[in-house]
């Protein structure tokens, strides 16, 4: 089974590299945080309090997901715009520190790769937790500047301030949570992806894998 790791901070770049790094090598990419945002979206969308841990356990072990590139439905409904939206973002770091939430993704993120042979997972801990015998684990990170500047241009209702004070708070609650926080795996290679494009991350990324 082949497959790559990429985890770091909101912002460093893993979403575009990790698409393209699946691309060049003809594998599937999962996004592990659209998975996280679903359970906090069915959550919101229940009338639930996405903080309480028993209703959102319960809620990731029930849900039906389907996250593929270009779209992720919910229980049947399309929430490809939603998860991405202020409240889904507001409030997924709190239900991503929910180690039973945690417990069921990762299983699943386990079976989608067995299934397909492989793939390129992107998230918090692919290298740490769910597959920490990965061929290739790469960490990517960026000032933070960059990456708020950058989640500032995805993201055109919200200034940059609010997109930057944002970020700092979910990097605080990911890194500082108990349950499997937002590391650097001992053998991971780190790529500072300020200042470099998309394809001269890939680029580097290829090299490593020769
Ligand atoms: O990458 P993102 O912004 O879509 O991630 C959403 C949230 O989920 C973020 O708070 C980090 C968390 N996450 C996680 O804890 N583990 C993962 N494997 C992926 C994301």
């Amino acid at each position: 089974m082949r497959v790559i790791a990429i985890d770091g901070p909101a912002g460093s770049g893993k979403s575009t590299v990790a698409k393209a790094v699946a691309e060049r090598l003809g594998l599937q990419y999962l996004d592990t945080g659209a998975m996280y945002r679903s359970v906090a979206f069915a959550a919101l969308r229940a009338g639930a309090d996405p903080a309480d841990h028993d209703v959102a356990a319960d809620i990731a072990r029930s849900i039906e997901l389907d996250v593929s590139l270009d779209a992720v439905v919910v229980n049947g409904v399309d929430a490809t715009v939603e998860i991405r939206g202020p409240e889904v973002t507001r409030s997924v770091s709190l239900v991503a520190a929910n180690a039973d939430v945690r417990t069921e993704m990762v299983s699943r993120q386990r079976e989608w790769a067995e299934r397909r042979g492989g793939g390129v997972l992107e998230g918090r801990d692919i290298g740490t937790v769910v597959f920490p015998d990965a061929e290739l684990k790469v960490y990517l990170t960026a000032d933070p500047e960059e990456r708020a500047r950058r989640r500032a241009k995805e993201v055109t209702d919200l200034d940059y301030e609010t997109v930057a004070s944002d970020l700092a708070r979910r990097d605080a609650l990911d890194t500082n949570r108990k349950a499997d926080p937002l590391a650097e795996a001992p053998d991971a290679i780190q790529v500072d992806t300020t200042g470099l494009s998309i394809d001269e991350v890939v680029a580097k990324i290829e090299q490593l894998l020769i």
